[in-house]
Order: C-alpha cells, then sequence, then structure tokens
C-alpha cells in the first residue's frame, strides 16, 4: 500500500521537519522512528558503489565493490544501451550492499582538460553527457536504486571549487552548462540532483532559487529531491527557499535549530518546508520498496568493467603495428603494467573486488611469447636516468615494446586542477628513448584527460588510451593489442596540441574569487571550430582495426516544420576484413542566424556493429531542440526559418555526407523590441518593419541628400566620407530621431513609444 505521505507530514512536528531536511550521519537522512519514517542511505558514486562499512560514519576504505571505468571512458563508449547496462550492475551493487542512493552520475562540462574532475565527467558537449546520464540513470533506477546527478551547476573546476563565483551568461548556461541536467532530468527523473558547491552568478548553488526551484523544478519538472554538495549549505533557511531540500552531511544540530526559529519567526513559510519534507519522504519511502539483500555477481560484474573498458577505449595511433601478429619478443616497459592505473581519486574512488593486471593479462593471451618488463618510470616526480636506461636495453632487444604509461595521481584528482596536461618530464623522456631504439613501440595511456603528445607521437607507432579504466581494465588492453577486440571508442573531448590552445586558457580558474566563463558558447570543438584551429585528435575521433564507408544519406523531409524535427538515415557498411563498430554522429549547422552559433553542435549519434562486408541503414531522429537556440531577451529556445546543413560525420573533424534542409518555424514570438532596440533590430522584425519601415525610407532618402549626394546611398564622395546609414542602423530609434528632432511633428521619445504601443499590440 502507498504511504501516506501527506498524513506523516500533517503528524510531524516542527523539529522533525527540520531535522529530516539535514542528514543524520555521514552518509544517512534522520529517521523518525515514532512515525516509521527509516534512513536513507546515500553513497558514492557515479563508477562504483562506495558504501562504507558503517554509513553513519566518513571512512577511507569502503566495502568491495565493482570499479567499473571513469566517466570519461564510459563517454568513449558513445553506447546508451552499454550504459544502460553498467546502471544495472551498478544498482545490483547496491541491493547488496544496503544503498539506496548511488551518488552519480556526474554531468559538467570539461569547460578545461585542466578540470581535476573531469575524470568523474563525461564530456565538453552537452547533448552526448546528457543521453549516457539519461541511460546510466534509467538503468540504475529501473532496478529501484536512486541516483543523484550532480554537480548542479557550472561546476567546472577544483580551483577554490567551494567558494568560486562562476560567472555565466544566461545564454551559455542554458546552452552549455544546463542542457545535460535538463536532458537527464526530462528522460530519467533522477531521485535526486546533488547541488554544486560553487557560486553562479553571485550566489550559492545551494540557495539559488532560478536554478533550482524555477529552471529544476518549475520548469523541467523535476519530481525529486535536491541534495547538498556534502558541506555545500551555508545558511540553511536561504538554502530552503533557494529549493535545497536535503543538507548533507549530518548531523547539524545548529542548522536544524536556524530552521525552527526561522519558521516561529515567520522568516521562513512553513509551507515551503513542508514541500522539501514532502520531497524527501517521497524518495525515502520509493527507496524502501526495494528490500536490500543478497550477493551481487562479482564474476559478472568484473566481466562487464572489462567490456566496458574495451569499448571506451581509443586508439589514437596505427601505423599497422597494432593488433599484433605473432611477435615473439616483447617487452613491456611501465609500472602501470604491473600496477594498473584505473581510477582516480577523491570521493570516487572504490574498494575493487579484483583487479585485472596489464601484464598478466597480456602473457595469457600470448604463451608462445617471451616477455621481458623495465619499471620504466618512478611513482613519485623524480627524474631517474637509471629507468630509462634499463627500459631502452629491454626495448632494444625485442620485436615490440608496450609502453604503459599513467598519469599520476598527483597530477589528476579530484580537489586540485591540473597545472598543465603534460606526462611526467620522466615519462616523455621514457617514451622518446624508447622509440629512439624500437620503432615498434606502442604507447598505452591511463589518464583521466587529454595529455598532450605532440613532444613524442611522431616517434611511436601506436597510441592506445585507455583512461582511467576500471578493475577490468588490463584485460581490455590485452584484448585490443592482440585484437581479441576491435577498438570501437570514440574521444567524448577534444585533444588540443596544447594548453595555450584551449578555450578557457585566458579566463582560467579565475582569481579573487570569481571565474569568468569568458568563451561563453565556445568549449571543447565549438571553441576549435570558430577559431579554424589544429587540434591533436578532434572530438568524436577514434580509430578501429576496420575501415567503414557512408553511402546513401538522407532526410525524411527536405522542408519540415521545427516542431515534428526531421529525420536522418545513412547506410554504413564495414569495408574492411574483421568485425568492428562504428560510431555515426550527426551535427547541425545554421546556415543564417540572428545572434551568433557554433559552427556545428552534436545533436544525434549511433553505434552500429557491423560484419565484414555489412551494411546496416541507421537513423537518427532529429527534434526541435537539435536546431533551436536559447534566445536571452525572449528567455526561451527558439528556431529561425532557414537553411540548415545536416552532417554525417566520423568525428567532428571527418564530415562524410551533408544534407541541407529547410525548416519553417511555427514559433509565435512575442515582440521584444524596446526603448532601446537598434534600427536593425526594429527593420529585422516583421511588425517593426511594418511599423517604422516607412518612416525609415523617408530618413534614408533625406540622409542620402544631406550626406551621400546623387543616387549613392553610400556618401563616401559626399560630406562625411561615410555610410550613414550603416551608423544610424546601429543606433537606438531614439537616440537617432533626437538627431532630427527639429523636423518631427513630436518629441522623439512620444514618438518611439507610440511606436512601440503599435508594434506590441500586433500579433507575430
Ligand atoms: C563530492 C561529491 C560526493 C560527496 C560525497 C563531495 O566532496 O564533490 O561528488 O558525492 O563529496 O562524498
Amino acid at each position: 500500500m502507498a504511504t501516506d505521505i501527506q498524513s506523516i507530514i500533517t503528524q510531524m512536528t516542527l523539529e522533525e521537519k527540520a531535522a529530516l531536511c539535514t542528514g543524520a550521519s555521514a552518509w544517512t537522512t534522520t529517521p523518525v522512528e515514532r512515525l516509521d519514517v527509516p534512513e536513507l542511505i546515500m553513497s558514492d558514486g557515479p563508477h562504483g558503489v562506495r558504501r562504507m562499512p558503517n554509513v553513519h560514519a566518513m571512512a577511507l576504505e569502503s566495502l568491495p565493490a565493482t570499479c567499473f571505468p571513469t566517466a570519461s571512458c564510459l563517454a568513449s563508449t558513445w553506447d546508451v544501451d552499454l550504459i544502460g547496462e553498467l546502471g544495472q550492475a551498478l544498482a545490483e551493487e547496491c541491493i547488496a550492499l544496503n544503498v539506496d542512493v548511488l551518488l552519480g552520475p556526474g554531468v559538467n562540462m570539461k569547460r578545461s582538460p585542466l578540470g581535476g574532475r573531469n575524470f568523474e565527467y563525461f564530456s565538453e558537449d552537452p547533448y552526448l553527457a546528457g543521453e549516457l546520464a539519461a541511460n546510466f540513470i534509467n538503468g540504475v533506477q529501473g532496478k529501484g536504486v536512486g541516483t543523484s546527478l550532480k554537480h548542479y551547476a557550472a561546476n567546472n573546476q577544483e580551483f577554490e571549487r567551494f567558494s568560486i563565483n562562476a560567472e555565466v551568461d544566461e545564454r551559455t548556461l542554458r546552452e552549455i552548462y544546463l542542457p545535460a541536467f535538463e536532458k537527464a532530468v526530462k528522460q530519467a527523473q533522477p531521485w535526486t540532483v546533488m547541488c554544486s558547491y560553487n557560486k553562479v552568478n553571485g550566489t550559492f548553488a545551494s540557495e539559488h532559487h532560478y536554478l533550482l526551484n524555477e529552471i529544476l523544478k518549475d520548469e523541467w519538472g523535476f519530481e525529486g529531491l535536491v541534495v547538498s554538495d556534502w558541506g555545500a549549505v551555508r545558511d540553511r533557511v536561504a538554502a530552503l527557499k533557494g529549493g535545497l531540500d536535503l543538507e548533507m552531511p549530518g548531523p547539524q544540530e545548529r542548522r536544524v535549530q536556524a530552521v525552527v526559529e526561522a519558521v516561529r519567526s515567520g522568516q521562513l513559510d512553513e509551507a515551503v518546508l513542508d514541500e522539501s519534507v514532502r520531497r524527501i519522504l517521497r524518495i525515502i519511502f520509493k527507496a524502501k520498496e526495494t528490500p536490500k539483500q543478497g550477493e551481487f555477481d562479482v564474476d559478472a560484474h568484473h566481466q562487464l568493467a572489462s567490456k566496458i573498458a574495451a569499448e571506451g577505449m581509443v586508439l589514437l595511433k596505427n601505423n599497422g603495428l597494432l593488433p599484433l601478429k605473432g611477435q615473439q619478443q616483447i617487452a613491456v616497459i611501465g609500472r602501470s603494467a604491473e600496477n594498473a592505473h584505473f581510477q582516480g581519486g577523491g570521493s570516487s574512488h572504490i574498494n575493487p573486488t579484483k583487479v585485472a593486471v596489464p601484464f598478466k593479462e597480456l602473457q595469457t593471451r600470448a604463451e608462445d611469447a617471451e616477455f621481458t618488463y623495465a619499471e620504466g618510470y618512478p611513482t613519485d616526480s623524480s627524474f631517474r636516468q637509471d629507468m630509462i636506461d634499463q627500459a631502452v636495453s629491454v626495448a632494444q632487444a625485442a620485436d615490440v615494446a608496450l609502453l604503459y604509461i599513467a598519469l599520476p595521481t598527483f597530477k589528476e584528482s579530484e580537489g586540485y586542477d591540473r597545472p598543465d596536461i603534460d606526462l611526467t618530464e620522466q615519462q616523455i623522456a621514457l617514451i622518446k628513448a624508447v622509440a629512439q631504439v624500437q620503432p615498434q613501440t606502442v604507447v598505452v595511456l591511463n589518464n583521466g584527460a587529454p595529455v598532450a603528445m605532440s613532444a613524442w607521437i611522431g616517434d611511436v607507432a601506436a597510441v592506445l588510451e585507455s583512461w582511467m579504466m576500471g578493475q577490468g581494465g588490463g584485460s581490455a588492453i590485452a584484448d585490443i593489442l592482440f585484437g581479441r577486440a576491435n577498438p570501437c571508442g570514440k574521444l567524448a573531448e577534444t585533444f588540443p596540441l596544447k594548453l595555450a590552445d584551449t578555450p578557457a586558457h585566458i579566463n582560467w580558474p579565475g582569481e579573487a574569487g570569481r571565474v569568468r566563463y569568458g568563451e561563453g558558447l565556445f568549449i571543447g570543438y565549438r571553441y576549435y571550430d570558430a577559431k579554424k584551429m589544429p587540434v591533436l585528435f578532434p572530438f568524436g575521433y577514434g580509430l578501429s582495426y576496420t575501415t567503414f564507408a557512408y553511402s546513401n544519406a538522407k532526410t525524411s523531409a527536405q522542408t519540415f516544420k521545427d516542431a515534428d524535427g526531421v529525420t536522418v538515415t545513412v547506410d554504413v557498411t564495414n569495408t574492411g576484413d574483421v568485425a568492428g563498430k562504428e560510431i555515426v554522429q550527426v551535427y547541425v549547422h545554421d546556415q543564417q542566424s540572428t545572434l551568433v552559433r557554433p559552427q556545428k553542435e552534436l545533436k544525434g549519434f549511433a553505434k552500429v556493429e557491423l560484419q565484414p562486408g555489412e551494411t546496416k541503414t541507421i537513423s537518427i531522429p532529429l527534434d526541435f531542440r537539435a536546431f533551436a537556440y536559447y534566445h536571452p531577451k525572449y528567455k526561451a529556445w527558439i528556431t529561425e526559418a532557414g537553411e540548415f546543413d545536416i552532417l554525417i560525420a566520423a568525428s567532428a573533424a571527418d564530415i562524410r555526407q551533408i544534407l541541407t534542409v529547410t525548416l519553417e518555424s511555427t514559433l509565435k514570438l512575442p515582440c521584444i523590441l524596446d526603448k532601446e532596440s537598434t534600427i536593425r533590430e526594429w527593420l529585422a522584425d516583421p511588425r517593426g518593419q511594418a511599423v517604422f519601415g516607412p518612416a525609415y525610407a523617408q530618413m534614408e532618402a533625406e540622409a542620402r541628400k544631406m550626406f551621400g549626394g546623387g543616387d549613392e546611398r553610400y556618401g563616401t564622395d559626399g560630406t562625411i566620407g561615410m555610410d550613414i546609414m550603416e551608423m544610424f542602423n546601429e543606433m537606438p530609434l531614439v537616440s537617432v530621431l533626437m538627431f532630427q528632432q527639429h523636423a518631427l511633428p513630436m518629441h522623439p521619445e512620444d514618438m518611439v513609444e507610440g511606436f512601440l504601443k503599435q508594434v506590441h499590440s500586433m500579433d507575430a
């Protein structure tokens, strides 16, 4: 029988309500025993279950659970079904470990490759991140376990992460930093959303009425509860008013008391508190519908972790050496071959059930080969020529050198940003020295975010990006190197040539408490496109052991209404000798728009598996939002009628086919002309044109007479040597009229007032 939440609220005392809205311990909410309200148990997340032995306390080591690959690797799979499967496995572990809500996924945008937590986030593209997050959440929640979509919002760096004020304009928020949250909320209704630590445009995310109440709850229809990031609340009462339902962790007696007093003094409406209580109770009782019991299948989940790792690893370079074919002497170099580097530091750190050791996995797949090993680099930042010399000597004596290079944790973790995108000095010197004596060198990277490679990539035969690959990653690497798995991951973020090229470079990481998102919409490939700048590896890029041809691209209509959208189909053929998977990407380019737009934006994708010679037709629907942009003056997503190019691509830099379609806008937009509107804006609006057009024609004629002479609109041979009308076009109508006051029948301000009345009374 469904729990009668309203009746529980009616019976709760003010103190009990206030207490429910702040945690009782490190990982639990406050139970109300007399009313049979149990505690809700939460655990990190996101890529494994970090269940503490005692849920009421912080601890360093959690119970064993499967450590799946971190989000950079997950995103590179571009495989929504697989992410759903991962979600189900995570839920099974939550059920076995007695966890009600898993604290993930994280969908913040990778604004800069320096972000310390980039390994925990999916992408630089909001569409891709949103799709993956929605599938992750549906996977977990389909089994009756909750998720926490985090960290809402504009939490894109670790520098001063508890306090920094992220200054982001409205359009950039709506088009870049919010859509992944929006998509996940609308498509998957996470049970909880976790607000971030930082401020957004001057207000703490934990108190942000606009972000929490207006956008998340009212506009997107979020039904769950908003939980604070651990320790993100400064003012409990302001946070409740702002829409933050649950403060974590607890206990925080003083905060609870503040809420009680605020209600008693009338500073806080009890209805606001009740609403948060209702949201929290709904989730608690929903969670308790899933009994927490049993065990999870350790081996099956380990296998799944390996499978996901193999799907997410990205083959960046291959001169034909891979897959390995019968090499007898194999030199394995690099300490990460023996000590797998498979996850990042911080709150997402999982105590794995077991770990596939990369070196051992190689050995079991090539029993006839002879292996040698050199550690290659130390755990710290010291430079050790002796280790390089030893590596060179084993590399020299072998048929092939496999260099396992892991970015050390002191360079990449939660809590601080990276100072650069470089490997260590030792690692760079090691790769160069080995490649010099052994042209058959493969570099296998473990890192959570892009590293620079220009210093050495030209010297090596192949590079495999294997990310923070999770506990099964060691076997995935071996499968790929020996061709038992065909690499099929593609980058979910651009790899830049150098740090100075990156979009946020001159606005990073901010100072004096604020960081300005000065690059606006232009992060990731949107930036490199706009700057026409070369990159090391573009967004969406990844190699395979086979090749794919695209043909027969079509759209379901040539002309379509924005509300209906349009569907793209394309045939993809495996033109090589081995089975493989291709990730097809669809980008949209608006040929002409009133506001500036990125050159192209990802609006659809599909991963398809093909046997040699096989062809499949894939179909990708594009909806209203695929063509729309957020207009800050309308405060709405709008479309503009006209031509759009649909780019069918193998990566952001490898466009295979382009189709042009015509969009008919069905929107009836209100008139946004106001006293400050320029003449250009008046003329661009059909209502403005109707009302002011005739007067403009007269003005133009006058101007010609005065400044230009003859038939020339351009007065270059006239009195002031400039195009006077172009200058007027950029001025507010009222200001232009001010100069012509003497010739007008009434005061310019009254005149504009009259025009405005007319345009605002007209229908769109
Ligand atoms: C992190 C969250 C995490 C929470 C609980 C915070 O410091 O930012 O991602 O879920 O701690 O461990």
